[in-house]
């Protein structure tokens, strides 16, 4: 018999929700716990019959479980970075229904979720959250803490920086450098770089927040 590999969730709103939903259709996965830390008063209710915990009393869970973080937004950076300073290790989950080549690397915390595609030779860095049917083309690098929403499409050959949001249904091609915590709008298509914060929109995406 496999022995479950235990999971608690970073998060307790309705993302969290979601990830437990997709990780109850991994094979040998348990989520144990959902981690608070920010609203006090939701320690002691439960998710899907399972305690919310304070970040702190997650400790106990981090010789027995590994953590994935449920926000989708640049939040995320700060509180694996607090988990981590607890000592909780960080698990890579990849749903059944993805495709991730065996040449794409993807670092600790990368949650890639149903019918997302991560091509050959394409790396994920750390804790990159890969939403519903967001597709990665080839030798493509995604900088760590980066956030693809639900149909995203990212070409081959692209450098996304750190902490990038690229909202769904968005289009990046080929071969561009989008800077570090750039902000790519719902639907956008960008065919040129995009210098690091800033916030384009539209189809050609131009720079609407600097
Ligand atoms: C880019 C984004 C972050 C901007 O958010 P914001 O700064 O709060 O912008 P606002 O909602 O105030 O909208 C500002 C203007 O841009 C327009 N706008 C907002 N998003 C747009 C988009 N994706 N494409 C085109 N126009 C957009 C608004 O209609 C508004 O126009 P107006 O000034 O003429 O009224 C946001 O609109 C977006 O696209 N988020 C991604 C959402 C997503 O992917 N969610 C995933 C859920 S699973």
């Amino acid at each position: 018999m496999v022995m479950a590999k235990g999971l608690i969730i970073l998060g307790t709103r309705m993302l969290a929700e979601e990830m437990f939903d997709l990780i109850s259709e991994i094979k040998d996965y348990e989520v144990a716990a959902f981690v608070e830390n920010m609203d006090r008063s939701l320690v002691g209710t439960e998710i899907e019959g399972r305690p919310v915990v304070w970040i702190d009393d997650a400790v106990k869970y981090a010789r027995t479980h590994a953590a994935i973080c449920a926000l989708s937004t640049t939040h995320r950076r700060k509180y694996v970075e607090q988990a981590e300073g607890l000592g909780l290790k960080l698990a890579t989950v990849v749903h059944p229904l993805a495709r991730v080549s065996s040449r794409a690397t993807l670092a600790p915390g990368c949650f890639v979720s149903a019918m997302c595609i991560v091509s050959t030779k394409t790396k994920l860095g750390k804790s990159v959250f890969m939403n519903r049917a967001a597709t990665v083309g080839h030798h493509t690098t995604i900088g760590d803490y980066c956030t693809i929403q639900p149909g995203a499409t990212v070409a081959g050959a692209i450098q996304l920086g750190e902490d990038t949001y690229v909202g769904m249904r968005a289009t990046v091609i080929e071969r561009l450098k989008i800077g570090r915590g750039a902000v790519i709008a719902a639907g956008a298509e960008v065919a040129e770089d995009v210098p690091g914060r800033v916030v384009v929109m539209g189809v050609p995406a131009k720079v609407v927040k600097r």
